[in-house]
């Protein structure tokens, strides 16, 4: 039987960490996949996450299962986190295994809620996105987003291609931080897709896998808690691998908001079922320990503060690699380096040239051309600059 198996293409950002692995030389620079390194390449233990786990492991005394939707204190908390004000009587949620599990029970949901759903997804999104819907053989088409000119959003396109979703169909979005392009919708812009959106019916999935990382955890919201006092009818998919820097605890969460009360207990049911049709118990221990920072004020307050570090020394790494290419290419041609927000920004390099960054100069980015702004450091930007020209990008 097992021979049967065909081979699977491997996922093109997880392949970057072994390929990386297995290069030899000095120096190289990793700016594949997303994972956040501190200046001295390391992907910390927040400190109020190494806290929550002391206190997790001096007062816990049982390792029962807990519920479906997991612990209500992690999912409370988290709907206060990424919607500010939380319609109760609207919002179904439950504890999935990461942002990742996130998506797949939210599109499971929307196909059992509405079998001849398609997926409208960004062009480009998050590969894994399409990987899942082709896994799932879940119809999708793509909207235009990203312009390669000015490596900002394709606003126009993405109207007219989005004003296509029928009724009951998905529209996948990024709630900020966009992955893989950095580049993002403006408030108003956000106002527009809303309006779309109410006139045909369409739900917007929002995938939330960067809050904190753009403009600010409450900033980074704000598009989201928008969507969610607007529109009837909205999923969302959170992670919380990057803000809480806890990747391989898999944490995440999926909301519901539903018309109705009547269609909120529906949904809770449906999403726990799907649950246990998955994994039956979704992860504890990375949920707990958000649950724990979210609920002390002294330990939030910490986090916070480290959440802004972190978003700060981005921004500090985006500010100096544009003006590092100012310089070298005697042009303000890199500035949307700056403007991008998130972990990622798309520069627009042909494959070719980025296979040149990689044999040239020991640089990983993903094939698209995307670069982690958190792999680098002060000593490594001018680095990349000056390999970014070199290769003729
Ligand atoms: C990424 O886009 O690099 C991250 O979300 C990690 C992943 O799972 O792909």
């Amino acid at each position: 039987m097992l021979s049967n198996l065909k081979p699977q293409a491997a996922d093109k950002i997880l392949m970057l960490i072994e390929e990386f692995k297995a290069d030899t030389r000095q120096g190289k620079i990793d700016l594949g996949v997303g994972v956040y390194k501190d200046p001295q390449g390391v992907t910390p233990v927040m400190r109020a996450v190494k806290a929550a786990e002391q206190r997790i492991w001096e007062s816990q005394t049982s390792k029962a299962y807990t519920g479906l939707a997991g612990e209500p204190e992690y999912r409370s908390a988290m709907a206060e986190m990424v919607l500010g004000d939380v319609p109760a009587d609207r919002l179904a949620s439950v504890a999935t295994v990461g942002g990742t599990g996130a998506i797949r029970q939210a599109l499971e949901l929307a196909r059992m809620a509405n079998p001849g759903l398609t997926v409208h997804v960004a062009d480009p999104t998050w590969p894994n996105h399409l990987s899942i819907m082709k896994f799932m053989g879940l119809p999708f088409v793509e909207y235009r987003y990203f312009d390669a000119a000015s490596r900002g959003v394709d606003f126009d396109g993405m109207k007219q291609d989005i004003a296509r979703a029928g009724k009951g169909d998905i529209v996948l979005l990024h709630g900020c931080c966009h992955n893989p392009t950095g580049a993002n919708l403006t408030q108003e812009q956000w106002q527009e897709v809303i309006a779309i959106l109410a006139k045909s019916g369409a739900v917007p999935l929002i995938d939330l896998a960067y809050q904190g990382f753009g403009d600010g955890l409450e900033a980074d919201a704000v598009a989201t808690r928008l969507v969610a006092g607007s529109l009837p009818e909205v999923l969302i998919a959170a992670s919380c691998s990057k803000n809480f820097g806890i990747y391989r605890e898999r944490t995440g969460i999926l909301m519901a908001l539903a018309e109705n009360g009547a269609a909120r207990d529906l949904s809770q049911g449906a999403m726990a079922f799907l649950n246990r049709q998955t994994y039956s118990f979704p992860p504890d221990h990375g949920a707990r320990i958000v649950s724990t920072i979210l609920t002390d004020a002294a330990l939030r307050a910490d986090w916070a503060t480290e959440l802004e570090e972190v978003r700060g020394t981005m921004l500090g790494l985006r500010d100096q690699l544009a003006a590092e290419l100012r310089e070298l290419s005697g042009s303000d041609r890199f500035d949307f380096i700056q403007r991008h927000r998130g972990m990622f920004s798309r520069l627009g390099a042909t494959p070719e040239q980025v296979a040149k960054l990689r044999s040239d100069a020991a640089i990983y980015l993903v094939g698209d051309s995307r670069l982690n702004i958190a792999g680098l450091n002060r000593d490594t930007v001018p680095v990349l600059a000056r390999a970014i020209i070199d290769a003729g990008i």
